[in-house]
């Protein structure tokens, strides 16, 4: 199954929460308990958080069944404000929200509340069937900073748990993998909550690409040392200018890239986007509970009593720092701003993109009548002596390489196609 999905009025998530222990699913049965899923990151990703925010609307939409159409109308408005303050970084989830709600107000309220739900859910469906499409090609386009036998680093969790699809990063790693490019990914463990350590290691090994772990903090030196030849991110952001905030730790992870001239590749799609925030610094950076650093996930404490703590879920990481940003609609780079802009632009850049494929695949309709009530985009800076002379060195496999991986002698330079900053 997918990690979201509409079934009948509900939303059955994935719950994020207990994995790797549990697989375990739930159902979302009103507008409470999806904010309750977004906060609590049983839901989480910046993709899948743009689903389950249009789906949230869809549903208070649908439930319950109303004859009434400004009553449909003003109840998926008041779900899409509760949920829309859930989590304020990953925009995603505003635009999915903002992206449904638009549907339901273009449908004349004299079509009647029938009508208006139904064209909720379906573009709820839209969005996710968008996702998906938007994963695979974005996989297709970062193959190009792939090399064979690279060794990959990457943070936090972008997979088919937090996307529509096979994922945001991983999704791409996924498609080298499965191109038979022999790839081992370093996956970071990403401090507080672990998303790298739970659900990234449980997603490699269900894919069965060789991996290892590493703690946050030994992954810059991982870099300096010349043991990853590529570092790929997802996003929970992307400013106008090509800034990018994505999970804490990825700001360092850039930086240390950057010094060793390693590439580094954002992979996000265009919903990720902000063309309204002009650069990084005005991206709301969500602060969580100092509980969820000292403790391990809530249950063991590791600092004495009445530490405090902060915690910052998100870090900006300067467009100077990036390699490309790949979106479903092609491959930017320095200058980020143009690049982004064409990318959201007119219908010219979508058609490209999208090639012969056309318009998206949107799973059949799920009746509603019948249904049970219920930074500045200039040229990157020019590289400081002491990063020149921290260029890549040879990779030394056993330090990173799993014991299923094989063949990871080689070379750390940038991949193929990869913009030397
Ligand atoms: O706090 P989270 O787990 O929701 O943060 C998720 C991330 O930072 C991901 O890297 C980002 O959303 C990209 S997901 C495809």
């Amino acid at each position: 199954m997918r990690s979201i999905e509409w079934r009948d009025g509900d939303i059955v998530v994935i719950d994020q929460t207990v994995l790797p222990g549990r697989l375990e699913y739930r159902s979302l049965v009103n507008t409470e308990a999806v904010a309750e899923a977004i906060r609590t990151l049983r839901v989480r990703g910046a993709p899948a958080l743009g689903i389950a925010g249009a789906m949230g609307v869809a549903q208070a939409a649908v439930h319950p069944p109303s004859s009434n159409a400004k009553t449909v109308l003003e109840r998926a408005e008041q779900a899409g404000r509760l949920l829309a303050a859930a989590r304020p970084t990953a925009v995603n989830l505003a635009w999915g929200i903002r992206r449904v709600l638009a549907k339901g107000r273009a449908i004349p309220l004299t079509a009647g509340a029938i009508r208006i739900a139904q064209g909720m859910v379906d573009e709820a469906l839209a969005i996710q069937a968008e996702d998906e499409e938007a994963c695979s090609a974005m996989a297709k386009l970062a193959l190009e900073f792939f090399e064979p036998k690279a060794v990959v680093l990457t943070h936090c969790n972008t997979g088919f748990l937090c996307t529509g699809g096979i994922g945001t990063a991983l999704g791409a790693i996924r498609h080298a993998h499965e191109a038979g490019l022999g790839i081992v990914v370093v996956a970071t463990e990403t401090r507080p909550l672990l998303q790298g350590a739970r659900l990234t290691a449980w997603e490699l090994a269900q894919l069965g690409i060789p991996h290892a772990l590493v703690v946050d903090g030994a992954a810059p030196g991982l870099i300096a040392r010349g043991e990853v030849s590529l570092v790929v991110v997802g996003a929970d952001r992307i400013a106008a200018n090509g800034d990018v905030a994505n999970k804490v730790g990825t700001y360092s992870l850039a930086l240390a890239a950057s010094a060793s001239g390693v590439p580094f590749v954002v992979v996000a799609p265009t919903s990720t986007v902000d063309p309204a925030v002009a650069d990084g610094g005005k991206i709301p950076v969500e602060e969580r509970a100092a509980s969820e650093v000292t403790s391990i996930l809530g249950t063991h404490s590791i600092a004495p009593a009445g530490t405090q703590a902060i915690n910052p879920a998100f870090d900006v990481t300067p467009a100077s720092l990036i390699t490309a940003i790949v979106t479903e609609r092609g491959v930017a780079r320095a200058p980020f701003g143009p690049a982004l802009r064409a990318m959201l632009g007119g219908p010219a850049v979508r058609a490209a993109s999208r090639g012969a494929r056309g318009k998206p695949k949107v799973k059949p309709r799920a009746k509603v009548a019948e249904k049970k009530p219920a930074r500045s985009a200039k040229a990157a800076p020019k590289k400081t002596a002491a990063a020149k002379r921290a260029r890549p060195k040879r990779v030394q496999p056993k330090r990173v390489q799993p014991k299923r991986a094989h063949g990871a002698k080689r070379t750390a330079r940038p991949a193929r196609g990869a913009r030397r900053r």
